[in-house]
């Protein structure tokens, strides 16, 4: 770890989950948020395929690419050189067969500088995680509500409600710890069944909308930078209104420009 208790490795993960010291973690997708994000101390960021809705305007994250998703995290790796660093392996990119999970695993790692990959899925994936990590690539899993299988999961809704259900995602959990997954993501899962997962793993989990019993939490930077103002779920914190920021900075550039006051004498060259 370092000096300021942030994770330097991966294998600093398990040892923070040991020491009680909860791990935050954060999507990022561009260079100039990833400097401001290392410069505030994150443990983690996350270059979610999430950034194909968030910045490409999908309604899902399954059109993802392997291209688009190398391209941002080598972006972020740029901007955040210190910062431990995942990417998510989009749809389609590792079910298909362990081979192909090596391969585009391996790229992500080669062409981005990412610290390790996150995939989604339980026990029918142990079998890939388990490659993966054979093969020096860390893996952080992602369980409850997995955003690549939404239409199987019949929509964005809280996983894990009925017992049946909930023992099975314990079962996964055990699967991606026993398969060396060094964490896993927990999304929309009760609060009672998310702790309860916490606590019987020695790898830390790290919530998004399960509650506080999770060992770290992450949130899309853009979601609670108040920059995505259309999604508001329960669980989501706003931690700045950045939205209303730049649609006020925008007015005044174009009042600015209008009424012919900017660019002024100290903004041109002689
Ligand atoms: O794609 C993503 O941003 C994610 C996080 C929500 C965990 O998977």
């Amino acid at each position: 770890m370092n000096t300021d208790g942030r994770p330097r490795s991966i294998l600093d993960l398990a040892a923070m989950k040991a020491a009680g010291r909860r791990i935050a973690m954060l999507t990022c997708y561009d260079a100039a948020f990833a400097r401001l994000l290392e410069a505030a101390d994150i443990d983690v960021l996350l270059v979610g395929d999430s950034l194909h809705q968030v910045l490409g305007g999908h309604e899902t994250t399954l059109g993802a690419t392997l291209d688009e998703m190398i391209y941002h995290a080598a972006a972020v790796h740029r901007g955040a050189p210190r910062t431990l660093l995942f990417v998510d392996l989009p749809f389609l990119t590792y079910q298909v067969s362990v081979e192909d999970a090596i391969r585009n695993a391996g790229r992500v790692m080669q062409e981005s500088g990412a610290h390790g990959v996150k995939l989604e899925g339980g026990q029918p994936m142990a079998g890939t995680v388990r490659a993966l990590v054979d093969r020096g690539i860390p893996v952080m899993g992602h369980l409850g509500l997995t955003p690549q299988s939404v239409h199987a999961l019949g929509g964005y809704r809280v996983q894990g409600r009925e017992s049946e259900r909930a023992r099975e995602l314990e079962a996964h959990a055990r699967a991606l710890e026993d398969a060396g997954a060094c964490a896993i993501v927990l999304e929309l899962l009760p609060a009672a069944l998310a702790g309860r997962i916490s606590e019987s793993l020695t790898i830390p989990t790290i919530g998004i909308g399960a509650g506080p019993g999770c060992d770290g939490q992450v949130l899309v930077l853009h979601d609670m930078l108040g920059l995505n103002e259309m999604f508001s779920p329960k669980f989501l914190k706003r931690f700045a209104q950045l939205g209303e920021s730049v649609r006020e900075a925008a007015r005044e550039f174009s009042a600015e420009v209008r009424g012919g006051k900017y660019p002024g004498v100290e903004h041109s060259f002689e």
